[in-house]
């Protein structure tokens, strides 16, 4: 199968892939029959380009990661806007890894739903869409006949809404607790080491898995939008209705995580979902968890989820030390799915 694709972002999670998809070029074509050309990429301040014979990835890749504008690529045309890109890209697949605007999750939404429905599959890796539109966006793809894969959105390339959707048919998930955020994760478990706020953020930063508005992170909304897109899509609570309380890490000082330590706990950003009477009950906030306990033991970038379940009790999923690979995986599943 020769596929057209398309780029709506090119950041450090669509370069990434970029890169996967060039590398395992010779294999997916031997082993899956997938072949495929870049016809279109959209960024904000590189340039959107379309080209019908191809562009070349680890080109793109080089020239945006050096700051220059993709129109300078051989064959490249330039339009004016994202939504343009979208209406004439003719792609088969498109990738929407935009930013995340945990207010309404837009332009995201609205790029998806002009890609869906002019018949283009999408694969996004953008928790924002799935937390404020998922049931529009899925029954968009459904009546237009084609895909709408979002593994990436929470917990990177860990199977989650692949675990649920092929693993546990029949199974109700009512509720679940997790770590869903990296970066306060690694600024946490790197204070707890003796490295101040500052420098634990820029490290995150450098390792490409904070949020382009880091803001997002710190203050809790990147975990309420995935706990939001895991209880959209497992737990129906678009329809259902949400309440939603978010407190994230500004507070919480060296002083404090060594009062925790020494009475025996650590601290986590721990995101809930409850099935309530009438709503869904979503909370994001720093907690203290007892230092044998297995959310204690999820340092660094890892996270972690518990599903709670009517047949199958609790199932817990963890994530080992992921990167942005683990994030640009998740879209090859997706296309893989697909
Ligand atoms: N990084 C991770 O580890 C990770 C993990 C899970 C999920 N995610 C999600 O994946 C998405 C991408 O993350 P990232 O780290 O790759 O972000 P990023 O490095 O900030 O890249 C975002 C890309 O989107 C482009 N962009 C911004 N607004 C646009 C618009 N209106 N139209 C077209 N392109 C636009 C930017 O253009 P410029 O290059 O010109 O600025 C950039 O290329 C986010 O939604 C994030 O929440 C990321």
């Amino acid at each position: 199968m020769h596929l057209k694709l398309a780029f709506i972002g090119f950041g450090n999670v669509a370069r990434e892939f970029a890169r996967i998809l060039d590398h395992d070029r010779i294999s997916l074509e031997a082993d899956r029959a997938l072949t495929w050309r870049v016809t279109a990429i959209a960024t904000a301040a590189h340039g959107c380009v379309l080209s019908s014979r191809g562009i070349d990835l680890l080109e793109a890749v080089g020239v945006v990661s050096s700051g220059r504008q993709l129109t300078e690529i051989d064959g490249a045309t330039s339009v004016a806007s994202t939504a343009e890109l979208i209406e004439q890209c003719d792609a088969d697949v498109l990738f929407e890894t935009t930013p995340l605007n945990p207010n309404d999750g837009q332009p995201a939404i609205d790029y998806i739903r002009s890609a869906l429905s002019r018949r283009i599959n999408v694969i996004t890796a953008n928790k924002g869409p799935i937390a404020c539109k998922y049931r529009e966006l899925r029954d968009l793809a459904k009546r237009f006949n084609v895909g709408f894969r979002f593994e990436g959105t929470v917990m990177d390339g860990t199977p989650v809404f692949n675990l649920v959707e092929t693993c546990l048919p029949g199974t109700r998930v009512f509720g679940f607790e997790a770590i869903l955020n990296s970066t306060t994760n690694l600024i946490l478990t790197l204070m707890e080491d003796g490295r101040p706020f500052d420098e634990s953020l820029s490290e995150a930063q450098l390792r490409g898995i904070a949020e382009a508005n880091p803001d997002y992170d710190i203050d809790g909304w990147d975990a309420v939008m995935k706990a939001k897109a895991l209880a959209n899509v497992l737990m129906d609570a678009e329809r259902r209705g949400t309440r939603v309380e978010c407190e994230g890490i500004r507070g919480i000082d060296a002083g404090e995580l060594k009062a925790a330590r020494d009475a025996g706990f650590s601290i986590r950003v721990v995101a809930r979902a409850v099935d309530g009477p009438e709503s869904v009950m979503i909370s994001v906030r720093p907690e203290r968890v007892k230092l044998d306990s297995l959310f204690a033991t999820i340092r660094g970038t890892s996270n972690v989820l518990v599903l709670k379940t009517d047949l199958m009790g609790e199932i817990a999923i963890v994530e080992q030390d992921p990167g942005v690979r683990q994030t640009a995986y998740a879209l090859l599943s997706d296309l893989l799915r697909m």
